[in-house]
């Protein structure tokens, strides 16, 4: 493995054991020496060797308490321990493996067995030491990745809403400048009385109180849920209606839902979340369809269709738009990240955070499959 020799650590009462196990070992590996147990530990912690030859027969502590102890303690853990021993009884190997050991030598050894075993153990404690490193490194790594996804995706969100935001103030912003300027043409002529400023004041306010409104309700649906709540499948959509119809409006998109409002079919959640995926299919239902009238497809009426159903003790979603169907190039991996056909314009996310929330956090499923001139997403929630 490394070009740096392995540190054992041989623990054993006997000089005359510790002086052959030197001579055996002494030429490959860095050697350390105890004594007794409480050197032993003292020495496992200070010294940190790549393997432990250890005597059970010892004053004192012995070796399997020893074992015990290193095993115990988080620095010393990992290291590999050999029992050397005269005792050859069924139990007591059994005994040695029970407290940790990994291997068993009897005395009096072999030079060749000496060896092999230790060389053996050591080799297996490298690789073991380098998969965890590896593993650990793939995990932190993944950590990020996601962390940077979550990052990607509520930046994605935030943009969404300022547009949505942008898009609803500018019809009270703009009554709310004519206002204020009435005023002053009314001053102008002689109109301007206690009255008139009153009931100008009045409706400014009216203006004012609704945006600030428009403002809680899209700060409300950025807030992550806290907790799973039950909540009304529909409603939810109806929601997301409230704050994006106007705009799916203005790029000729009608959003057909079909359940009424009022239908009783509950799932348990994070709403937030949920709310979330819907515009997450809602955007990419109204990507698809300005998409395919660029590209000379002409179908002048986007539409997206939702229909909520109960089937077996699930809330089923249907969504269905008319925007061409999904490419047949990302069709396999749609719920994977950065996949996208969108160029710099998406960034591929959207569709894996929707199966993260519904498969990962609300035990429901999602699945997505081309249909007559279009897709048809499908979700299933669980139904209370
Ligand atoms: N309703 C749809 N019609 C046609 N294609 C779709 C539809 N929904 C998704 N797709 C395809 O799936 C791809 C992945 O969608 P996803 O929402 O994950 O990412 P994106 O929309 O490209 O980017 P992002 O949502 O991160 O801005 C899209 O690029 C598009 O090719
Ligand atoms: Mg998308």
């Amino acid at each position: 493995m490394s070009e740096s020799k392995h540190g054992v650590l041989i623990v054993d009462d006997e000089p005359v054991n510790r002086q052959l196990l030197r001579q055996i070992l002494m030429e490959r590996y860095r050697l350390s020496f105890a004594t007794d147990g409480v050197s032993a530990l003292e020495a496992g912690v200070k010294v940190r060797p790549d393997l432990v030859l250890l005597d059970i027969m010892m004053p004192g502590m012995d070796g399997y308490e020893v074992c015990r102890r290193l095993k115990a303690d988080p620095v010393t853990a990992d290291i590999p321990v050999i029992f050397i021993s005269a005792l050859t009884e069924i139990d007591e190997k059994v005994n040695a493996f029970n407290s940790g050991g990994v291997d068993y030598i009897c005395k009096p050894f072999q030079r060749e067995e000496v060896l092999v075993r230790v060389n053996t153990h050591l080799k297996l404690y490298s690789l073991q030491k380098a998969l965890q490193q590896r593993v650990q490194e793939e995990v932190d790594k993944r950590r990020l990745d996601e962390q940077m996804l979550v990052q990607q995706s509520k930046m994605a969100a935030m943009g969404e809403m300022i547009g949505a935001i942008a898009h609803q103030w500018k019809q009270p912003l703009n009554a709310l400048s004519l206002t204020i300027q009435d005023m002053e043409i009314a001053f102008d002529v002689g109109e301007l009385d206690k009255q008139y400023i009153e009931k100008s004041v009045k409706q400014s306010m009216a203006l004012i109180k609704h945006m600030s409104q428009t403002v809680s309700d899209f700060q409300n649906f950025l807030k992550p849920s806290t907790h799973k709540d039950r909540f009304s499948v529909a409603e939810a959509f109806y929601d997301v209606a409230a704050l994006f119809s106007d705009q799916l409006k203005k790029d000729g998109i009608e959003l057909r839902l079909n359940p009424p409002r009022t239908l009783e079919l509950y799932s348990s959640g994070y709403i937030n979340e949920f709310k979330q995926v819907i515009l997450n299919l809602i955007n990419n239902s109204r990507d698809a369809i300005k998409a395919s009238r660029k590209s000379g497809q002409p179908d002048d009426k986007g539409w997206i269709s939702v229909d909520i159903e109960e089937a077996n003790n699930q809330v089923v979603v249907r969504l269905r738009d008319n925007g061409g169907g999904i490419d047949q190039s990302v069709i396999d991996r749609l719920f994977e990240p950065y996949v996208t056909t969108k160029g710099a314009g998406g960034t591929g996310i959207g569709l894996y955070m929707s199966r993260a929330i519904v498969e990962g956090k609300m035990e429901g499923s999602i699945s997505a499959f081309n249909t007559q001139g279009g897709v048809e997403f499908v979700i299933t929630l669980p139904l209370i």
